[in-house]
């Protein structure tokens, strides 16, 4: 979509949700939750899809698209280099949007800092950029409120394919004017972001490339998918040891988006937390598999359904039951926050231990002062259940501490209003409306 005047690429952001200033977010606590809550499309399987658009000149669709404004932020980073986008759907609507994106005329690769600062993301394009174009310049995203966020994993494997690297004014820019050409990258720890820049980059270097040491989270297996039904060679799709044969060229695609299990953790969660009854529609029990495990243990029912999962809390509290967070499939850090929330109010203590991010405990302090009673020691935080929490104005710092508010305000007696709510927009679509519809006495303060 192009600005008449200019020339300059419109961005997409009527379509997709505005970010929402200092909307606080208001819960009146005690309710149980009761009903059905459709799971939407996976914002960490959509955001790596979505840069795969650009390894092809062919149509990319993706179906199941969730409403988020890191969904914005990746339309605009891709229109700005010259990607035809358009967004088809109801925006209200349970079955998502379809997003078609045509990266034929790419007439700039370069991925600005206002855009990158703001969703770290961004730094996904860099190997199909590279890969495709033979260059790409991405600023450094930056550190953020979990942790450093270094992306040498990226670099360096990209190098290993034969790419250079250089580092200026806070920018990277990598380029390989003869292409790239296949080879063993071993990663020295397990990088989600990295082994889906270095999946898609080899899926058009020369030859074969080895991912030794590769996550294997769901959205990599659903990245691998849409790969190939674009065309890809790849072996190994689902292993800690992914093959890749390069191809001269990519084609068009539809993909469906799969189900988002740190949603649906989180509103089992939400359901647990309340002693409610919930079934979460539009997901699957494989999804979230390492929470169901730790919930069961603590004497929550999670089952598996036709169409997705049922979470019920038959005595009324949960056990309390040590977590340690690790690379899938062991249990998420993306949902230890929320799983702490829980634990904060468990018959009994529970030990969390955090191993993949340096700072991933912002949401303690906030806990404790709606009455929690936890302990950070280095990585670990001990949790000693209590009767009760009392609802506080609250602030998070990130996306999962956020909703981890949420979910303790859920079950606190009283008011609980939780501030700078664009966090929860960046990963939540709905949530508001998605709680109200089971009975949660919620609402959105607009500023
Ligand atoms: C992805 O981030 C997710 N984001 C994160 O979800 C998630 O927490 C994380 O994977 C771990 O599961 C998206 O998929 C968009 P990593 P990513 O590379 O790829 C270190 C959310 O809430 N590392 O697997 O950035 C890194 O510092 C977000 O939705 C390096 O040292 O995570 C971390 O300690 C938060 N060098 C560890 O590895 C690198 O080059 C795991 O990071 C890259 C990472």
């Amino acid at each position: 979509m192009v600005a008449p005047d200019t020339g300059a690429r419109a961005p997409l952001s009527e379509h997709l949700p505005r970010t929402t200033g200092m909307d606080r977010i208001l819960i009146r606590g005690g309710n149980r939750l009761s009903g059905t809550i459709p799971i939407s499309g996976a914002k960490n399987a959509a955001l790596p899809l979505m840069a795969a658009a650009l390894l092809t000149e062919k149509t990319l669709r993706l179906t199941n698209l969730p409403y988020l404004a890191d969904i914005t932020s990746m339309a605009n980073l891709l229109i700005q280099f010259g990607v035809e986008v358009s967004i088809d759907g109801d925006n209200n609507g349970e079955n998502g949007r379809a997003i078609d994106m045509t990266a034929a005329q790419i007439l700039d690769t370069t991925a600005p800092y206002d855009l990158v600062r703001k969703m770290r993301a961004s730094v996904l394009v860099l190997g199909p950029l590279v890969a495709r174009f033979g260059n790409a310049e991405v600023s450094l995203p930056g550190g953020c409120a979990i942790g450093t966020r270094p992306i040498d994993l990226h670099l360096g494997g990209l190098e290993t394919l034969g790419a250079e690297i250089e580092l200026e004014g806070g920018y990277v820019r990598v380029t390989a004017p003869k292409g790239l050409t296949g080879a063993r990258v071993e990663f020295p720890k397990v990088s989600v972001g990295a082994t889906e820049n270095l999946m898609m980059a080899a899926c058009l270097a020369k030859g074969e490339t080895e991912l030794v040491n590769a996550a294997r989270e769901p959205e990599i297996v659903d990245l691998a998918n849409c790969l190939t039904a674009m065309g890809a060679k790849i072996g190994g799709v689902g292993t800690d040891t992914l093959t890749i044969q390069g191809v001269d060229e990519l084609g068009a695609a539809e993909h469906r988006i799969l189900p988002d299990r740190i949603e649906t953790g989180t509103y089992a969660v939400a359901a647990a937390i309340t002693g409610g009854d919930v079934e979460l529609r539009n997901t699957d029990y494989a999804l979230i598999a390492a929470l169901a495990e730790k919930m069961e243990e603590g004497g929550i029912s999670v089952t598996a359904t036709e169409g997705g999962v049922k979470v019920a809390c038959p005595n009324g509290r949960v056990d309390g039951v040590d977590v340690k967070t690790e690379p899938y499939p062991g249990f998420p850090t993306d949902l230890q926050a929320q799983y702490m929330a829980l634990m904060t109010m468990a018959r009994g203590a529970s030990m969390i231990t955090e191993t993949i991010f340096e700072n991933r405990f912002m949401h303690v302090p906030e806990l404790v002062r709606m009455g929690a009673n936890i302990n950070v020691h280095d990585s670990s935080a001990m949790v000693r259940g209590v009767k009760r929490l009392t609802g506080a104005p609250v602030m998070a710092t990130d996306l999962r501490a956020s909703v981890s508010l949420v979910l303790a305000g859920l079950a606190a007696e009283g008011e609980t209003i939780v501030n700078r709510v664009y966090h929860l927009d960046r990963g939540y679509e709905r949530l508001e409306q998605k709680l109200a519809a089971c009975g949660v006495d919620i609402e959105r303060l607009k500023t």
